[in-house]
């Protein structure tokens, strides 16, 4: 198995050591760190639904880990037999968790690599696969770099930048796609200081950002989603940058719970509001946002934090584990390919093709 050189200053959800893929447990952060060890394509499905690993960018890197761990246990030597059990396996990986479109992009790009290859020996797709699941993992890093440089000069000197959930390096294979924005600013010289909206309910503001932006150095200071307005209303915050899950082709943005009611705020207090997000996230075969499957997620998260109960025993409960946020209230969209602004529709398209 080849492996991916560690930095261990350089904060990942996701590493290969001793020929193993590990995952950080992102539900025990910030008071333990726990790395998990998975060998089964089974185990990688498990993680993404049970959010030991989250964020759009992440669940497509360790979807396409999962795609390599299932082909190298598989027996036959029919490259037309392996191709239908790849199937199978994109088939389980799939049906962990439906908003991220992420999800779905390295799975197809897996697919695509061994169908293209289908000529080949089942040990060549075997190999073939684990580096293209490897390159999905490179790539991301590179990607979000590239992401940075373009939004950065978005950001102004002495900005104070609100974010919601985690769009940052926990979020992808490293650096992140919002907090990516921001490390290139600070990166870049500029004194950047980061509003964190704890992100009710997951709590990834408050666990994740506020964890690896105190890592790093990178001043950050926590509040409850329901201070944004206030915030805003006091001039205390001068842009908004958050990540995204899926963008459908006119711009509309699926991202955490909660980012819809921030852009509106936004909108009222004339405040920019960034989106940045990797060409992957963006899907152009749905034409506006009701169009994007929204996760609802289980009752226990709303009703309890750990195994202390908040709420009635029996409450009925709504949990969206996703909000749309209409293109009209974006400013901009910062992909690796350039920035988005205005007219999306015709702009998505065109940043789309150049991947
Ligand atoms: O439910 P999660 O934690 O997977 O949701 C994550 C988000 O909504 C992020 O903002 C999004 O994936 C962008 S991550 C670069």
């Amino acid at each position: 198995m080849s492996t991916c050189p560690i930095d261990t200053r350089v904060i990942r959800p996701i590493r290969f050591v001793a020929g193993q893929c590990q995952m950080l447990d992102q539900r025990l952060l910030p008071t333990e760190e726990v790395w998990h060890s998975y060998k089964t394509y089974e185990e990688i499905a498990d993680a993404i639904r049970t959010m030991v690993v989250r964020g759009a960018p992440a669940i497509g890197v360790a979807a396409a880990i999962g795609v390599w761990f299932g082909v190298r246990d598989l027996e036959t030597q029919s490259s037309q037999e392996f191709y239908t059990q790849l199937e199978k396996i994109c088939e389980v990986l799939a049906a962990t968790r439906p908003t991220a479109v992420n999800l779905f992009w390295a799975l197809e790009r897996m697919k695509r690599f061994a169908h293209a290859n289908l000529d080949r020996s089942v040990l060549e797709l075997k190999i073939g696969l684990e580096y293209e699941a490897l390159a999905i993992t490179q790539e991301d890093e590179m990607i979000n770099q590239t992401m940075g440089r373009h939004g950065e000069p978005l950001i102004p000197d002495g900005a104070r930048v609100l974010t919601h959930c985690n769009a940052g390096a926990m979020a992808t294979a490293a650096y992140g796609t919002a907090l990516g924005v921001i490390r290139a600013a600070v990166a870049a010289g500029k004194k950047v200081a980061v509003i964190a909206d704890e992100t009710r309910p997951f709590l990834q503001g408050a666990r994740l950002t506020a964890w690896e932006l105190q890592k790093e150095n990178i001043p950050v200071t926590l509040i409850c989603d329901n201070m944004a307005g206030f915030l805003m209303s006091r001039g205390e915050i001068d842009c908004v940058i958050v990540g995204a899950d899926r963008i459908a082709a006119n711009g509309d943005v699926a991202n955490k719970i909660g980012t819809y009611t921030v852009a509106v705020l936004a909108k009222v207090h004339k405040i920019p509001f960034y989106v940045a997000a990797p060409v992957s996230t963006i899907d152009l075969s749905l034409a506006d946002g009701s169009l994007i499957p929204i996760e609802e997620r289980d009752a226990r998260e709303l009703t309890h934090i750990k195994d202390v109960q908040l709420a009635p025993e029996g409450i009925q409960v709504r949990n969206p584990a996703f909000d749309i946020t209409p293109h009209d209230l974006i400013s901009a969209i910062i992909t690796e390919y350039g920035v988005a602004e205005g007219d999306f529709s015709t702009r998505l398209p065109q940043l789309v093709h150049q991947s």
